[in-house]
């Protein structure tokens, strides 16, 4: 299984925060957002991580992560977007590094209290995605379930939202999502969805959809950055993470005060 975090996008509504660096490199409590996502595809033990990132930040991001778990056994590489296309995109400009292999692709600002680790590591085939109940289900893709709990439909963004529960920002497929994402034609907003791959794995009947119960957010609002703040606080969550980050960051630190004595 290999593992990509998306990082790109404009990112206006965080305006003046995102002018200055990205937004998945604005921080969540006591580290860079961008060490959530990584922390949910480190518990699930994929060790090579492939990160999109604008041109803007790119070198933000190296002189962060560029050699940060080179000891632990977790490669990460790099791609940059020069124009955001959605996130299906995701696996177009991710096509070489997924090559044979599955891969779990996750947005860069989604900050989960649920540990995914166990259902991702059991994948088999198709598509996998995680749904959420939510009060706002109109700005998110929007999961229909039928009484035996099967899938429906899946709508992105809809008017009239058939049910509370949203996709959430992670993704699980096999290497057919490739030719799948390279099929697609662009929405209205102008965007490769991720919703139309969803749609095309439940027509072909190879579509699962868990459901996580802890806290979600995607943090790309004032609002839901505060909130993620708290959440990451009052849940532990920093300091349930995969050993692995937090004795890399551990290390990184180190490194950095001793380069300053
Ligand atoms: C995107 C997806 C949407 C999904 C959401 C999760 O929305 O298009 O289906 O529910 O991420 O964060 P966007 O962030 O592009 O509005």
């Amino acid at each position: 299984m290999k593992g990509i975090i998306l990082a790109g996008g404009a990112n206006t509504r965080l305006y003046p925060l995102t002018t200055t660096t990205s937004k998945q490199l604005l921080p969540v409590y006591d580290r860079q957002m961008i060490f959530y996502p990584l922390n949910i595809l480190i518990k699930a033990g994929i060790k090579n991580i492939l990160i999109i990132v604008t041109p803007e930040h790119s070198g933000q991001f190296i002189n962060l992560l560029g050699s940060m778990f080179d000891d632990f056994g977790v490669h990460i590489e790099f791609k940059v977007q020069k124009t955001p296309r959605g996130l299906a995109d995701a696996f177009i400009l991710g096509e070489n590094f997924i090559n044979e292999d599955n891969v779990t692709m996750i947005l860069g600002d989604n900050v989960f209290e649920d540990d995914l680790a166990r259902e991702i590591k059991s994948f088999q085939r198709g598509g996998l995605v995680f749904a959420k109940e939510v009060k706002d289900p109109e700005r998110f893709g929007v999961v229909e379930f039928g009484d035996d709990g099967g899938v429906i439909s899946i709508e992105e963004k809809p008017e009239k939202p058939k049910s509370n529960f949203c996709v959430t920002g992670i993704y699980t497929y096999n290497k057919e999502v490739i030719e799948i994402a390279k099929s697609l034609e662009p929405s209205e907003r102008g965007e490769i969805e991720i919703t139309d791959i969803n749609k095309e794995y439940l027509r072909r009947g190879s579509l699962r959809v868990g459901k996580i119960k802890g806290a979600w957010l995607d943090a790309g609002t004032f609002d839901s950055l505060l909130e993620a703040n708290k959440i990451v606080k009052e849940k532990h969550i920093y300091e349930n993470m995969d050993p692995v980050i937090n004795r890399a960051i551990e290390k990184f630190n180190g490194e950095l005060k001793n380069i300053k004595k």
